[in-house]
């Protein structure tokens, strides 16, 4: 089958490359000229797992190619629209211009009978504006088909989703003939497209617009709850003396609860979730539906001030003031496995120390390159060792891999105190103390009282004897 992928970003490139190994011939279609030069010559313009070998074996087989040329989506019988929807700079509220002017450029280029399916993200009622834009060919049909891939896992995730779903006009009654049973356009297309994986036994799901332009948004929500659940939980533990790891440890093993996005840190950021939590509000905003408007602006909230919690207790170890201290962070994308710095959550901690006068160095296994043109003020180091030297105070602000296996002794080595603080909550605190370290977290304190660093680089306070403060 001849398709096309509109926007080749994290979404789209990956979208185009997985489509092409399941033995379609596809053209995928950027605005970004050095994007589609790099995907062109086999290599992925930004770190996904397995994403270079899947566009090598797309090129060497002729089935994958990539153009700024609109024009060349032309032979194609089904076109995927995967442009970014950011957060609006003027609201809560999701930019569906790149949608719009997608669409538009499309538009001339389209077959007769061709399928457009949208997969980005987006508020309700986008396919009825579409719709307008697609007017005047009423041959052309239109359809939804909202994406979950993961960064980190997107190929995996394309290539065994947990399950495929597909908005068509009139909802799961019109997608089918009511006397043969077969599927209609949209519907056909949409299987066509993804027959190997409904032959693997893909769950398929088929519903009206409204719904498919709400599930994603309904499930980035969802485990935005959750993890801002736990991160609030997390601040009581820190101050009743609880301790959340084990909390959600115990409260996980529940089957109704689970413990996935249960594990209390630094919060979300990315391309996704904050902005999808935002147009959710803006959505029910705009509906009337005051409950969800509020309860996403406390899942917001209280993510951002997961951030601010961080800052003040690098301050507190500190010694209550940040100017002049060398502080390191560890991890600048906004989730390890990805090279994505979009609304990073470390690198908004690293800019709130810097403004408070910290000098700041910032190390990541892949982020460097996309994160010191953004953020000239700090410092950054491609090497976890080099970042490390004359560190203060150190905080694990991604918790790539690499950093879960530091050694306490060969990093203790490197760094001027001993101080550090494990804002993902992911390391063996005891192993950590043992070598000599302070070790704090979030919502993990349980009987150490703050510490302090003082100015002679010693480190004083309850717990200062390394026992007690934080168990693994
Ligand atoms: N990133 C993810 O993990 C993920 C997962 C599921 C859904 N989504 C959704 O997918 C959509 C895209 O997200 P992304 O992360 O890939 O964004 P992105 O910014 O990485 O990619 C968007 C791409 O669209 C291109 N573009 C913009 N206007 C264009 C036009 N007129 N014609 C052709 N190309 C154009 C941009 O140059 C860019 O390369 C969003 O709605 C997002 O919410 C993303």
């Amino acid at each position: 089958m001849k398709i096309s992928v509109i926007g080749c970003g994290y979404l789209g490139a990956v979208h185009a490359a997985t489509l092409a190994s399941m033995g379609h011939t596809v053209v995928g279609i950027d605005v970004d000229a050095t994007k589609v030069d790099q995907l062109g010559r086999g290599h992925a313009p930004f770190f996904e797992p397995g994403l270079d070998e899947l566009l090598r074996d797309g090129r060497s087989t002729g089935r994958l190619t990539f153009s700024t040329d609109v024009a060349a989506a032309a032979s194609a019988q089904v076109h995927f629209l995967c442009v970014g929807t950011p957060q609006s700079k003027t609201s809560d509220g999701a930019d569906l211009t790149f949608l719009v002017s997608a669409t538009e450029a499309l538009l001339p280029h389209l077959a007769r009978g061709a399928v457009v399916v949208g997969k980005s993200t987006v508020p309700v009622g986008t396919v009825d504006m579409l719709q307008g834009v697609l007017a005047g060919r009423p041959d052309v049909q239109l359809g939804w088909n909202p994406e979950f891939l993961r960064q980190g896992t997107a190929v995996k995730d394309s290539l065994v989703p947990d399950r495929l779903v597909y908005g068509v006009a009139g909802g799961r009654a019109a997608a089918f003939n009511p006397k043969t049973g077969a599927p209609r356009a949209v519907t056909a297309a949409l299987d066509a497209v993804y027959e190997p994986l409904l032959n693997a036994g893909i769950p398929r799901l088929v519903c009206n617009f409204a719904t498919a332009e709400l599930i994603k948004s309904a499930a980035n929500a969802y485990l935005a709850t959750k993890v801002s659940f736990i991160n609030a939980i997390s601040e009581l533990c820190d101050a009743s003396g609880a301790d959340v790891a084990e909390l959600s440890e115990a409260m996980g093993m529940d089957p109704r609860i689970g413990n996935r996005y249960m594990h209390a840190g630094l919060g979300f950021g990315g391309g996704c979730l904050p902005k999808d939590i935002r147009s959710l509000r803006s959505q029910a905003a705009a509906l009337g539906v005051d409950p969800v408007n509020d309860w996403m602006g406390v899942v917001d909230a209280i993510n951002l001030r997961q951030r601010t919690r961080t800052v003040s207790l690098a301050a507190e170890l500190c010694g209550g003031a940040l100017s002049g201290r060398a502080i390191t962070i560890l991890g600048a994308s906004f989730k390890p496995e990805t090279d994505d710095i979009r609304d990073s959550p470390a690198l908004d901690v690293a800019a709130r120390l810097a403004a408070a006068g910290a000098h700041v160095t910032v190390t990541d296994p892949k982020a460097v390159n996309h994160a010191w043109l953004r953020y000239p003020q700090l410092r950054f180091e491609a090497s976890a060792t080099r970042a490390l030297e004359g560190a203060e105070l150190v905080l694990l602000l991604t918790e790539w891999d690499e950093y879960r296996r530091l050694s306490p002794a060969a990093a203790g080595a490197l760094v001027r105190r001993r101080v550090i603080l494990d804002a993902r909550n992911v390391l063996d605190a005891a192993a950590w103390q043992a070598e000599g370290w302070v070790v704090r977290g979030l919502g993990t304190n349980a009987g150490a009282a703050v510490s302090v660093v003082s100015g002679a680089g010693q480190v004083s306070g309850a717990g200062a004897g390394l026992t007690g403060m934080r168990n693994s």
